[in-house]
Order: structure tokens, then C-alpha cells, then sequence
């Protein structure tokens, strides 16, 4: 096994560098030169992914034996699957290990947003609150949320907010027999049945542009949008264009079109409340992500397949 080669393209936690190192050979794009990877490139069998970097078929491309590619994150919008597929290549990412901490997060998101907390610190921090009270904001109270993509964290999702005295509505592709919660059969009738719109769908092609302008007019003007899933899901132009004309009261955003450049006019709106893609990021959980990194390589390498592919 120690024979096996992996190539490592940017700076990742060190659970990943020091599980891979005690059983491959590893090589660190950012310290080699294009020498050095050109010389490797034909024994190079695995990359081990951090971040969302991108992984498309010109970079697969130059690793004529590359076997597999282990993503860092559930989402793996970011890699080319159909190229890898066709190169035989094997993709695999790092599901479940985060549900929890992205469905706490969307939690923080939708208390935050709905009662203004970072507006209100703000408020506090600016010594405005001798001169006069913070204004009043939503409850969460008798509010119906709207998942859009019911998968595993949109279910961990689901089972906050009920805790919290909401109820559920999602769409997705198809209805869930048994889940107990009302199935809509479009993002717009889901947008029209509930006040607080969770993204938790896929990035990628499919996906693109899902929440829309006539989506953000159904949410309506007491309507809360919530992103914890990719930028790429909602049309950017059109939510900015939504929270300035009061269309929607207010969102929290946890991922960008482009990250990270955030658009200034979020950043100017106080009704918006702004987190650096940090839905998965606490320590317990980013390691355990990068163990699933290095235990999908390590078992691949071993010949007992991956732990954890990406469907096909
Ligand atoms: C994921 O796992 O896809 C999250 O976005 C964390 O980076």
C-alpha cells in the first residue's frame, strides 16, 4: 500500500495529511513545482481533495492513472463526475458525518434572521441602545418552514424545527412516503406554503437558479430565505433585487454565487445576515470529514473499494 500515490492540491487539515502519510506517498501540489508534478503525474492513483477546489477533466487529465478522487464536503458540484465517469475514475465525498452540524447552523441561520440578532449586536456594539430600543422583529412561532431538498441534513433540519414549534413542508424530487410532512409539488407552491424557505438542495447544473425572482414574490413579504446549500441555487441578482424592493423581509446566507466574494449590496443591507460558508465548520466535524477523506483513499488503496462513492 505504501506504494500508493496521492496527490494533495491544497493545504488540508492534518488528519488528512497524517492518516495519509502513515500508509501512502503523498505529494503537495502547493509545495511542488510543475517538474516535480510532471515527473510524478504516472504514479499519481488518488487525490485527496480540501476545500471546494476545483477538480475538472484538464486537471484529472494530467494524471494518466488516476483512480480516485476523494472529496472534502458532502457537495461535490465542484469535480467533474461525468468526465471522471467516463475515465473510470471513482468519486467519493463525505455524507452524514456533517448532518448534524449543518442542520445546527441552518437552525442559527433561521433564529438569527428571523430576530435580527447580528442587527440587534450591531445596535448594541454602536452604543445606539442608550439613544433608543432595537426595533421589534419576527417570531418563529406558527411558522411554517419550507425545505427545499429533503435529503439526510434537510431532514435534521426538519427535526429542529419542529422542536422549535414550526411546521415542515418540502419539495424535492419526489415525494417521501412516510416522512409525515406536507410534499409540494413545485419550488413555487413551496415558496407559496411557507414563511422560511431553507435551500438544502444540490449544487450543479440541475439545481441552478431553483429559487428564482417569481419564487422570492411567492415567499412574499414576510417571507425569510435561507441558504445553507450552494450559491449556485438561488439566482443572486434576483434575491438581491428582492430584499431591496422589501419583496422578502430578510435572508441568511450561508453560501455565494461566487465565493468568497461576497456582492457589496449584501453586505450594505442590514436585513441580511452574512456567515463565510461555515456550515460545517467546527472542529469535530471538519476532522471527521477529512477521516472519511483518508478512509475512502486508504480503503480503495487496500482493494476493498470505496466507502463512500458519489452516485453515478
Ligand atoms: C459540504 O460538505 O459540501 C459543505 O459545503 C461543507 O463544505
Amino acid at each position: 500500500m505504501s506504494s500508493f500515490h496521492v496527490l494533495i492540491p491544497v493545504p488540508v487539515l492534518s488528519v488528512v495529511t497524517d492518516g495519509l502519510a502513515s500508509a501512502c506517498r503523498i505529494t503537495k501540489l502547493w509545495e511542488a513545482d510543475d517538474a516535480t508534478i510532471e515527473q510524478s503525474a504516472a504514479d499519481i492513483r488518488g487525490i485527496a481533495l480540501g476545500g471546494h477546489f476545483p477538480v475538472d477533466g484538464v486537471f484529472m487529465g494530467r494524471f494518466p492513472n488516476l483512480e480516485i478522487v476523494s472529496n472534502f464536503g458532502v457537495g461535490y458540484n465542484n469535480i467533474d463526475t461525468a468526465w471522471a465517469a467516463r475515465h473510470g475514475i471513482v468519486v467519493t465525498n463525505t455524507p452524514d458525518v456533517l448532518n448534524e452540524e449543518v442542520a445546527d447552523t441552518a437552525l442559527g441561520l433561521i433564529i438569527s434572521t428571523a430576530r435580527q440578532l447580528p442587527a440587534a449586536e450591531r445596535h448594541l456594539r454602536a452604543g445606539l441602545w442608550t439613544e433608543r430600543p432595537f426595533p421589534l422583529t419576527a417570531t418563529l412561532r406558527g411558522r411554517t418552514v419550507g425545505i427545499l431538498g429533503l435529503g439526510r441534513i434537510g431532514k435534521a433540519i426538519a427535526k429542529r424545527v419542529e422542536a422549535f414549534g414550526m411546521a415542515v413542508v418540502y419539495h424535492g424530487r419526489k415525494p417521501q412516503p412516510g416522512v409525515g410532512y406536507l410534499y409540494c409539488p413545485s419550488v413555487i407552491a413551496l415558496a407559496e406554503a411557507c414563511d422560511i424557505l431553507v435551500v438544502i438542495a444540490p449544487g450543479g447544473a440541475e439545481t441552478k437558479h431553483l429559487v428564482d425572482a417569481a419564487v422570492l414574490k411567492a415567499l412574499g413579504p414576510d417571507g425569510i430565505l435561507i441558504n445553507v446549500a450552494r450559491g449556485s441555487v438561488v439566482d443572486e441578482a434576483a434575491l438581491i433585487d428582492a430584499l431591496q424592493s422589501k419583496t422578502i423581509l430578510a435572508a441568511g446566507l450561508d453560501v455565494f454565487a461566487q465565493e468568497p466574494h461576497v456582492p457589496q449590496a449584501l453586505l450594505d443591507m442590514d436585513h441580511v445576515v452574512l456567515l463565510p460558508h461555515v456550515g460545517s465548520a467546527s472542529t469535530h466535524t471538519r476532522n471527521g470529514m477529512g477521516q472519511l477523506v483518508v478512509d475512502n483513499l486508504l480503503s480503495w488503496a487496500a482493494g476493498q473499494g470505496p466507502l463512500t462513492p458519489v452516485p453515478e
